[in-house]
């Protein structure tokens, strides 16, 4: 299993939908984010925040009783910042993958006890 891959798993709830019966996009954009933060939280060792989110891109609508799964991985660390990858994909109660729901670029910030960026020790990676 790769290590620093970070997956989370949820279940499509009514709370969830939108007035179509599918997944609110903010519902999964919050998702998205949370899983992408553990994921710079690992890699910098403390906490993060959300400086930014790009080219989030919505290709499926998935439904309520379906299974979202998402994974986060860190593609590129800065000094202080991450550039994280988070994909999001559905799946049916049987099994069977709907495909790539969503997917996101999203830049996580190590930031030190006053909320302020902190350098990411390289050897982290
Ligand atoms: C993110 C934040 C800590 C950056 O603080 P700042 O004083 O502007 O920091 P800097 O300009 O020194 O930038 C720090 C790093 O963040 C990166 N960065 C800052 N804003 C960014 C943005 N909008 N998009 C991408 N990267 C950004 C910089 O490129 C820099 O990266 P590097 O150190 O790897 O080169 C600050 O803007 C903040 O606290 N924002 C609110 C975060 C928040 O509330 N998120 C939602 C809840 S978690």
């Amino acid at each position: 299993m790769d290590e620093d891959l970070v997956c989370q798993n949820f279940l499509v709830l009514p709370s969830d939908a939108n007035s179509h019966g599918t997944l609110f996009g903010g519902r999964l954009l919050a998702s998205l984010d949370i899983t992408s933060a553990i994921a710079g939280m690992r890699l910098a060792r403390g906490p993060v925040v959300t400086a930014s989110m790009d080219k989030v891109d919505f290709k499926i609508p998935v439904h309520i009783g379906d299974i979202v799964t998402i994974k986060a991985k860190v593609i590129r660390i800065g000094r202080t910042s991450m550039q994280i990858k988070a994909e999001a994909f559905g799946f049916k109660q049987s099994g069977e993958e709907i495909g790539l729901i969503c997917s996101a670029f999203i830049t996580m910030v190590a930031v030190d006890k006053n909320g302020k960026p902190r350098e990411i020790l390289k050897n982290n990676k």
